[in-house]
């Protein structure tokens, strides 16, 4: 492993461990029944019932794990140990280890560590965060194409890296805020993400099952 990627993962390891403890991920609400994803892929996307999803970069699980919740039967993929190990616990808190799996891997190495076990999704997603950190962006979308069967869609939804540059790496939690905060909490309305409803009876009406119908390809 050459050394950026040593210590991109490393870096990961570290963060693996912090962020979980963290209001802006805020496992608890997860298992409460809130959904971590944002409206804007949750329109996109449509109803994932019965969906064969490969989450890659899925961090400790939390999208991979409310995309289930939905009813799609999600794979997710990171390369650090720590957040698969992370993901694997709260799929088991949270009831869901029937429909999500998780492997521990480097992106680039999956086509031999998935190929032969689970063939290719429907859907292949990946979120927020992502591409800023991989050292090969065509060797990256290889492999996407790898796993998406024919006919079925890749999702990204991405952050411009330069939005950082504009904001402040917090060294206690490992998460990004506004410049020049303080405090010893990330939980506010203006860091907190826009998240799709909790999972209420009355909020069912807005569940992805209603939403509009998949395309054949985005
Ligand atoms: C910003 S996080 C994604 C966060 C996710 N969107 C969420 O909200 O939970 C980026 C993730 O990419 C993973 N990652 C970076 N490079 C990778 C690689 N080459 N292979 C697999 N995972 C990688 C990191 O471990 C990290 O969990």
């Amino acid at each position: 492993m050459d050394e950026y990627r040593r210590r991109n993962r490393e870096h990961w390891e570290e963060l693996a461990r912090i962020h979980p403890g963290t209001n802006f991920y805020d496992v608890e609400a997860f298992l409460d029944g809130e959904s971590t994803l944002r409206p804007l892929e949750c329109e996109a996307i449509g109803n994932v019932e019965g969906c064969s999803m490969l989450h890659l970069q899925c961090h400790f699980g939390l999208d991979s794990l409310s995309w289930a919740r939905e009813g799609a039967d999600v794979a997710g993929v990171d390369f650090s140990d720590t957040a698969i190990e992370a993901a694997r616990d709260l799929a088991a808190e949270a009831d869901l280890t029937g429909r999500a799996r998780f492997l521990a891997t480097d992106v680039y190495d999956l086509p031999e560590r998935l190929a032969d076990a689970h063939g290719t999704f429907d859907l292949v997603f990946t979120s927020y965060g992502v591409l800023g950190w991989l050292p090969d962006v065509e060797a990256w979308a290889e492999v996407v194409a790898a796993f998406v069967q024919p006919g079925g869609r890749f999702y990204i939804a991405e952050i411009h890296p330069v939005s950082h540059a504009l904001m402040d790496l917090r060294l206690d939690t490992g998460v990004w805020d506004r410049p020049g905060r303080t405090s010893a909490t990330v939980r506010s309305n203006s860091t907190r993400k826009e998240r799709m409803p909790t999972r209420t009876p009355q909020s069912n009406t807005r569940r992805l099952t209603s939403g509009p119908t998949p395309r054949a390809r985005s």
